[in-house]
């Protein structure tokens, strides 16, 4: 692996330049915050089992037609990826209400949702992620309305993997977060999906099996993502 020069440091992710101009070196660190950076910890091998299931579940998705920037793991925590222009975007997706649709509006946490809710953040941690709506992202200029109905089309089609894939290992996905980037001419799934960026539960309860576990004091968190982490990479479905 050629790891060049360091591009940007982010709250759990290093990312670097590589020996090809359009790739870059996404290095996982053990590092976990919460509450936008309020709470903070090292935890060991948080950043393998993150990069485990990000590539896992990135190569779930290529098989499924997602097109996705991941190339390969370099090692246990590296993985080679396209390099993106990334859109400053939170593309988040419910199945069921947890978390801050809980907190915002009244709705009982594990409401089954008819439909999957997606919601758009704008990505700007001084403001808070204010929620958008498809006039403000085309008044930001950040894409177009026919590149938002293609986000939106994919989200729910990243959801309807995911959701199934899990379905078949006990488990149920709540919400989970996505981001997206331009490479050439085309939007491409970026960023990382792990237990950091989804909610899981155990299925048929309300068991949490992700970062609400470090979050809320739940348990031991790497027990937690460990044993999330075999049950997704074991499940022999790629
Ligand atoms: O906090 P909230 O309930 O809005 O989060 C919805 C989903 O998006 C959760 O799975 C959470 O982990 C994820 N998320 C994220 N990064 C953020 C905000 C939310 O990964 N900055």
């Amino acid at each position: 692996m050629t790891q060049g020069e360091l591009l940007y440091s982010g709250k759990a992710k290093t990312i670097y330049l590589s020996d090809k101009p359009d790739e870059l070196i996404v290095s996982f660190r053990d590092d976990i915050t919460a509450f936008d950076g309020g709470k903070k910890d090292r935890l060991e091998g948080k950043g393998a089992s993150n990069a485990d299931v990000s590539a896992f579940l990135f190569q779930l998705l290529e098989k499924g037609g997602v097109p996705t920037h991941f190339i390969k793991m370099e090692d246990p925590i590296t993985m080679r990826v396209k390099r993106l222009s990334m859109i400053p975007l939170e593309v988040i997706v419910r199945n069921r209400a947890a978390g801050s649709i809980v907190r915002r509006y009244p709705f009982i946490e594990g409401h089954i949702f008819e439909k999957p809710i997606i919601a758009i953040d704008y990505k700007d941690d001084t403001r808070n992620d204010p929620m958008v709506n498809d006039e403000i992202i085309i008044a930001l200029g950040l894409m177009t309305q026919e590149e938002i109905q293609t986000v939106r089309a994919e989200a729910l089609r990243i959801n309807e993997i995911l959701k199934s894939f899990f379905e078949s290992i006990g488990i149920d996905l709540i919400d989970f977060k996505v981001e997206f980037g331009r490479y050439n001419d085309r939007i491409l799934l970026g960023d990382e999906i792990s237990m950091d960026s989804m909610r899981l539960w155990e299925k048929g309860t309300h068991t949490s099996l992700d970062k609400d576990v470090y979050r809320f004091g739940k348990g031991d968190v790497m027990e937690s993502y460990r044993a999330v982490t075999g049950r997704i990479t074991g499940s022999g479905k790629l």
